[in-house]
């Protein structure tokens, strides 16, 4: 049985960092307010690059890290709910970008939950396909969709991409996962697209292309699946929270954090949280985390580590993995 592990990581933000004090001079928020309500102390956000230029980065630090040639990648899964463009896909602008001209490129819109998807599909596709690489990336430019007028979203979001070489090898690597959606509950987050709106259209509909969100909502679905997808995942792989060395769940806010802490009677520090540096990077926040880690040596191979995501959709999934680096 072939097994998909993951062989390099790479992440990328943009220079400019945004504190609460410089948003309490755009609105009516201050440091306390955000920070006892989020976790969140500061944010990255574009000074113009776009979700394709972050994603390409993280990309290529994904690559080196690998110590892979860009001609081995065979495919490319961009996890966004922020694309440069409807079309062409995110994923088709990277690979042009980087030049894997020898790749598959496609996007995945599962907003929070995206980069689990992506992980989902880039390892089935591996196996069915025979493909040896692949990276999966999440990566966002939410600034763009940002109403840098309503304080109850602008002060959330932040910008950045995390990206992930997948490779083929006998070790053990990505176990188990899950994906779910709830499209009952679509309108929970929304960013819009175009108008429906043509000659042939009796009934226009105007749409609002910046993000909008029902915060206590969302807050309940959150809380409710991070626990129920953890407990999930141990089910599935056959384990118990004790052999998890890592809990690495979506960036959007220390109370879901803490509350999934307390339900599991697990000790803060299993999770791993950097939502103070970096505010809900959707897509690209576990990325950007897993990448974050590697870096400060705390992954140790054979650690076992449960990523786990939430969000626009509704969607959410979690994945077990096994260090292999
Ligand atoms: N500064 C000061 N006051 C504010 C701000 C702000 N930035 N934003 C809202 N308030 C006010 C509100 O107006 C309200 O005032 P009122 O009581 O006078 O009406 C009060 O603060 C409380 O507002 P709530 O919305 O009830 O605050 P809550 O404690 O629920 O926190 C939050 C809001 C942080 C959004 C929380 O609900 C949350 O984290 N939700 C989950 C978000 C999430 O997980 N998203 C993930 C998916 S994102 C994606 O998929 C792209």
């Amino acid at each position: 049985m072939k097994e998909v592990i993951i062989g390099g990581v790479g992440k990328y933000t943009p220079s400019r960092k945004v504190t609460n004090e410089q948003l309490s001079n755009m609105v009516d928020t201050n440091d306390e307010w955000i920070r006892s309500r989020t976790g969140i102390q500061s944010r990255y956000v574009s000074s113009g690059e776009d979700t394709s230029n972050m994603a390409a980065r993280a990309s290529l630090d994904a690559i080196k890290d690998a110590n892979i040639s860009i001609q081995d990648i065979d495919l490319i899964v961009v996890a966004t709910c922020t694309p440069d463009m409807f079309t062409p896909s995110t994923a088709c602008l990277v690979q042009g970008i980087i030049g894997a001209e020898n790749a598959v490129a496609f996007d995945i819109g599962a907003a929070c939950s995206g980069f689990i998807y992506g992980l989902n599909v880039a390892k089935s596709l591996m196996i069915t396909n025979n493909y040896k690489n692949a990276i999966v990336v999440g990566a966002e430019n939410l600034s763009k969709s940002i109403d840098w007028k309503d304080r109850s979203t602008c002060v959330l979001f932040g910008d950045g991409a995390g990206a992930v070489v997948l490779s083929i090898s006998d070790t053990k690597g990505i176990g188990h996962s899950f994906c779910k959606s709830d499209g009952t509950k679509w309108d929970a987050i929304t960013i819009e697209g175009n108008d429906l709106d043509s000659p042939f259209v009796k009934d226009k509909i105007i749409r609002n292309s910046k993000l909008k969100m029902k915060g206590n909502e969302v807050f309940k679905f959150a809380t409710s699946t991070i626990v129920k997808s953890i407990n999930k995942i141990l089910e599935d792989n056959n384990l118990n929270i004790e052999d998890i060395d890592y809990i690495i769940p979506h960036q959007a806010n220390t109370r879901i954090i803490d509350y999934a802490a307390k339900k599991l009677k697990l000790p803060i520090d299993k999770f791993y949280i950097n939502i103070h540096e970096y505010g809900n990077t959707s897509a690209a926040s576990i990325p950007i985390a897993i990448s974050e880690m590697h870096e400060k040596k705390l992954l140790k191979k054979g650690n076992k580590i449960i990523l786990v995501g939430f969000g626009a959709g509704l969607t959410y999934g979690a994945t077990l993995i096994n260090w292999a680096i």
